[in-house]
């Protein structure tokens, strides 16, 4: 099966790195499945793409903080009748707090949309995957993480816990999924230039008496690469744990952060 044949699913797509990633993807020839839950953004990102390349780019709508829309979701790809060569997941993007001990009723929103949402989507996904490793045909699932998967930090409370629950996830489907040719990773992101986070970094600025580059200088200041990383260079990350790279790869969480991340 040649590259360009390959189907992708990316959730999130219409983000500042589902984007970028969906616009490497459709350069490196893959067909892809758009899902986020603005249609309009849907429809728009579907049409820039097609100016791009021949091959197929279509959309479904899907809220997963809502069970139903993620069992519409799993009808509707099932009913497309489409294989998946693989998966880009990209649970909803989780606002910073530092409030430690949030109430249950904010615990059980936060799973329902970043955990069990986004696992009911994959678990749709994966039941249209058809790997035949005895003939080279893998499936690659990438899911789109946070340094907080290895570290805690303080700004990030809530993160800290739903991106372990991921990374135990991951290992655990891909301890499970291996035999059958699926290999799940994945990619821990540290700050990422999208436009929402660059406004962010500008309010920080504006906040603390700076300009933007004197916020973005401290900021980085203890990152290794002095830089935070852009969504370009996720999705030629993304891209290389799609392609055969991964091919004796599973299990791992790649860390995106500049090191960042000082633990071994
Ligand atoms: N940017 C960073 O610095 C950074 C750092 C670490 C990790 N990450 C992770 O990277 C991923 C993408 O982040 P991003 O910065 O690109 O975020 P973003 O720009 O806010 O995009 C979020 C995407 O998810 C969709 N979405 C939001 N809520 C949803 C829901 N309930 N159901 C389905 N789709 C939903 C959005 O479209 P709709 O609103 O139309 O649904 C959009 O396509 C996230 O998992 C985020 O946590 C980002």
């Amino acid at each position: 099966m040649s590259e360009t044949s390959k189907v992708v699913l990316v959730t999130g797509a219409t983000g500042g790195i589902g984007s970028a990633v969906c616009a490497r993807l459709a350069h490196a020839g893959y067909s892809l499945i758009l899902a986020a839950r603005d249609i309009g953004k849907l429809e728009a990102a579907c049409a820039r793409l097609q100016r791009l390349g021949g091959q197929s780019f279509r959309w479904i709508s899907v809220d997963m903080s809502s069970d139903a829309s993620v069992t519409k979701f799993a009808q509707e790809l099932a009913a497309k009748a489409t294989v998946l060569n693989g998966v880009v997941l990209m649970p909803p993007q989780m606002r910073p707090t530092d409030e430690c001990q949030p109430p249950a009723d904010t615990w059980r929103q936060l799973f329902q949309s970043n955990f069990i949402g986004p696992l009911e989507v994959l678990k749709s996904a994966i039941s249209i995957m058809q790997p035949e490793p005895s003939q080279g045909h893998r499936s690659k699932v990438v899911i789109i993480s946070a340094i907080t998967s290895v570290q805690a930090l303080g700004n990030y409370a809530t993160s800290n816990v739903l991106r372990c629950a991921w990374l135990a996830q991951a290992k655990t489907l891909a301890f499970a999924m291996g035999e059958r040719g699926i290999h799940v990773n994945t990619l821990s992101l540290g700050g990422t230039l999208t436009p929402d986070y660059l406004a962010s970094i500008g309010q920080r600025a504006t906040r603390a008496g700076m300009t933007f580059d004197e916020r973005l200088a401290a900021e980085t200041s203890n990152i290794p690469l002095r830089k935070y990383g852009s969504p370009e260079e996720v999705a030629l990350a993304v891209e290389i744990l799609l392609s055969p790279f991964s091919d004796h790869i599973t299990g791992v969480n790649l860390l995106h952060d500049g090191g960042f991340t000082r633990a071994y």
